[in-house]
Order: C-alpha cells, then structure tokens, then sequence
C-alpha cells in the first residue's frame, strides 16, 4: 500500500492506494480554514486528521503529498513559523511583483525562471514581507512551500518541543514542479548536485539568503521516522497531471472556483508576456499553465442570479444557440490573473431586446467562461505546445452544458474523465514509483 495526499485551498484529502492494482482501499479527509493568509499549523491539523481517518499509515510503504502551490511558509531558526503563510491567492504583493520586474525585466525573468512574477508566486511574497514586515524578514532562516513544510512536519522534523526530529531545516525537501512555482529557481540549473535556485533573485527578493528545500528529482527520495519511503511531492497541478494520466499532446482544463490550463511538455516553456507559466511537472519534464481567477465561479454567479441551481443552468443554456443571440459576458468578476487585469470587473455586452433571455444569458456565461480558458488554450498552443485532446477536470467539469460546448469554443474534442482525487492519486502514483510498483 501506498499514501498521497492532497493538501489544498480548503481540506485535505488522503488516498490510500494498493500499489499494484492503483485501487484506491482507503480514503479520509478534514477541512481547514481557507482564505489567502492562514496558519500552516491548520493544515497539519488536517493532514493528521486525515490520516487518522484514512486508518493511519502503518500499513504503508511509502507516502507522498501534493499541495497548493506557491504560498509562503517562513521559518526562524528554530524551525517555528515566523508568521501566517501568504497564499497564492493573495494579492497584497502586486506591488513586489512590479517592483522585482523593474529591478530585473521581463525578458531576464521569464529566462531565468520561466515566470514573469504576479503577486501568486513566492517572489513576490517575500519581497512584500522585506518591506511591510522588515523585522519578520530579518527572523526568517528557510522558506518552504505548503507541501514542503507538511512533509518536513509528517518525517518528524518541526519547532523544537513539537517534533521528534527537531529543527533541522536543511531536512527540508521540495520537488521540481513546486519550486518551479517559487519565482526563484531556474529548471536550465538544476542538475545532480545544483539544486536550481537562483540566489540573487532569492536574496533580491527577502533581502539576505536562507536555507532552501533542496529539490528531488522524481525518482529520489527520503525516509520518515518510521523508515517509510518519501516520494519527492508535487505542486497540486502537476500533482493533477499525473493523476489523471496526461500525456504529450494532452491539455487538462480543470475548472474549479479558479481555472487552470496546463499541458505536459518534454519542452521547457519562456513566455516573456506572462500569460503561460513556465512550470515543471512532477515527472521530469515541463508542465506550462495558465491559470484563471474566473471559472466555476462564473457559473455561481450567474445561476444566483437567475434563481436557479446548476443543472437548471446548465438546461437553460442548452436550450439557447451557439452565440447567446449575441450576448458576451466577459467574466472577470473579481479581477483577473491571466490575462494580468487585477482591478478589471465582468461586463455583459451585447443585449437587445430579443436577445435579453434567460436562456441566452445562461449560454454566455459558459460560453464566457469557456473562452477565458480557451484563451489560455490559445496562448499554449502560440508556445508550440502541442494539443490533441482536451481533459476537463474540477466541479464544472459535470456540468452537461459545459462539456457540450467545450469541444467547439476549445477547438478540441473534450474527455471528461471520472471525477476524482486526481491530486492525491498523482502523489500516490508518486508513492508507488520509489516503493518499486
Ligand atoms: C497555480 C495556482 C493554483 C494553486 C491552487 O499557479 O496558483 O493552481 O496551486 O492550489
């Protein structure tokens, strides 16, 4: 048997697998608190309870975890968390972004690291923390990511007086897919020996240097308290990706409250424009993104609107034609990420009388939806990157509506595989690669 996990936004999701037949024989999950500034200490609450309700680990040969990328967990020297994690989706640090951009530029960025920043990736984050919190910056001895730190905390290692292992920071490991969301680690450095990290930009960004994790290829791995293998992690994308089994020529489109678009790549990915991150996945090769603020939510949105739930949503915009009548929403209802718009608002154009209907307002809304991620479709395939196939993933992925005019605004013919743990699959099929299944 072996574990993956999925620590993510809002809960945590532990699958116990058999590693010969990819069944999953065990499952548990426990909430924690959301939102884009929490206490990491809420997330190994979680990942704990989790276990406890996937009937532990005893059994178990090897673990591994997936989680939220980018978000900050600094650590002293002790190894206690210097203050609440920043999350990907908080966006205090637009003003670091910008500020590292006309330090450094676009073009040097997107070389050195395949990302432009945007106030998501760690960079910026730690830059906002030099200048808002000087002293905090000053305290902070290693950086880690989510999955990074629960790994360190599951392996035995942590504050003093809370861990077996103690605060032995340079224990902590990361892999290739969640560094390469850093901001600070460049895929063209790493290497057996190098682990990647460009150091200027680190130090440019927190203001002197720290310990970092050092960054597994897909095949190491580390051991816990128990002598369990470790397999190296992933960040929750990648995670995804090899979860549900993507191949070259794939693109999956999961769209949850926010979307993401992300195709697997021998190729590495520079796309100076900032629209496509330049990823790592968890496999040894690349996984260019896009990723939306606007997705399942647009959906919300409208359906609250019309009083209806969401197969009743989806029924009213099956009964419109392609088009809307000539309604467009355009859905950056909260700001949007990609394209680069934080201050923009969802507008709805085109209404007539005749066109002003409950069924055509329905249609635009996933048509508009849709288009917000074929544009990251588009923006991919203007990279190179080759697409075949369209995999729908996430909440509104079972929306009948959605996956009938998938195919033609994503110009790809569309698979909606069975709804899943694809995350804490793909950490599993971690799991069983270094436990030799
Ligand atoms: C990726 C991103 C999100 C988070 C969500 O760049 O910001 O997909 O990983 O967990």
């Amino acid at each position: 048997l072996v574990a993956g996990v999925d620590s993510s936004t809002q809960s945590c999701k532990v699958v116990i697998v058999d590693a010969d037949t990819g069944a999953v024989v065990r499952e548990g999950r426990a909430a924690h608190p959301d939102g884009t500034e929490v206490d990491p200490a809420a997330w190994w609450r979680a990942l704990q309870e989790a276990i406890a309700a996937a009937g532990g680990l005893d059994d178990v040969a090897a673990w591994s975890i997936g989680g939220q990328q980018h978000g900050m967990v600094a650590l002293d020297a002790e190894g206690r968390v210097i203050r609440d994690a920043l999350l990907w989706n908080d966006t205090r640090s637009a003003g670091a972004a910008e500020a590292l951009i006309d330090q450094f530029g676009v073009e040097s960025l997107a070389q050195r690291t395949g990302l432009v920043p945007v106030a998501s990736f760690t960079i910026t984050k730690l830059r906002w923390l030099r200048d808002a919190e000087p002293d905090n910056a000053a305290r902070v001895a290693a950086v880690a990511l989510p999955h990074d730190w629960l790994m360190w905390r599951l392996r035995g290692f942590g504050p003093v007086g809370e861990s077996a292992g103690g605060p032995v920071l340079e224990e902590l490991v990361t892999d290739r897919s969640d560094a390469s969301g850093t901001g600070y680690w460049s895929p063209d450095a790493w290497a057996p020996g190098l682990d990647g990290y460009d150091r200027e930009l680190f130090i440019a960004a927190l203001g002197h240097d720290a310990v970092l994790p050092r960054v597994l290829g897909p095949a190491e791995w580390v051991v816990d308290g128990a002598e369990r293998r470790v397999a190296p992690g992933a960040g929750d994308n990648a995670g995804a990706a090899l979860g549900v089994g993507a191949g070259t020529g794939d693109v999956v489109v999961s769209i949850g409250t926010s979307g993401t678009v992300f195709a697997v790549s021998a190729e590495r990915t520079v796309d100076p424009s900032g629209t496509v991150a330049g990823f790592a996945d968890a496999d040894g090769g690349f996984l260019p993104i896009v990723v939306t603020l606007n997705a399942a939510r647009v959906l919300d949105a409208i359906a609250r609107l019309l009083g209806v739930d969401h197969t009743a949503l989806s029924d009213l915009a099956l009964a419109a034609h392609p088009g809307a009548g000539g309604l467009t929403l355009l859905p950056y209802f909260e700001g949007e990420r990609t394209p680069n718009l934080p201050d923009a608002t969802a507008s709805l154009t085109g209404m007539t009388l005749a066109s002003t209907t409950r069924e055509n307002l329905a249609r635009a809304a996933v048509e508009g939806m849709l288009s917000g991620l074929g544009a990251g479709l588009d923006a991919l395939r203007e990279l190179g990157v080759p697409l075949e196939r369209a995999l729908l993933i996430g909440g509104a992925a079972q929306s009948a509506a959605v996956r009938e005019i998938a195919p033609a605004v994503l110009g790809l013919p569309v698979e909606v595989p069975a709804p899943g743990e694809y995350v804490a699959l793909g950490a599993a099929r971690q799991a069983a690669r270094i436990a030799g299944a």
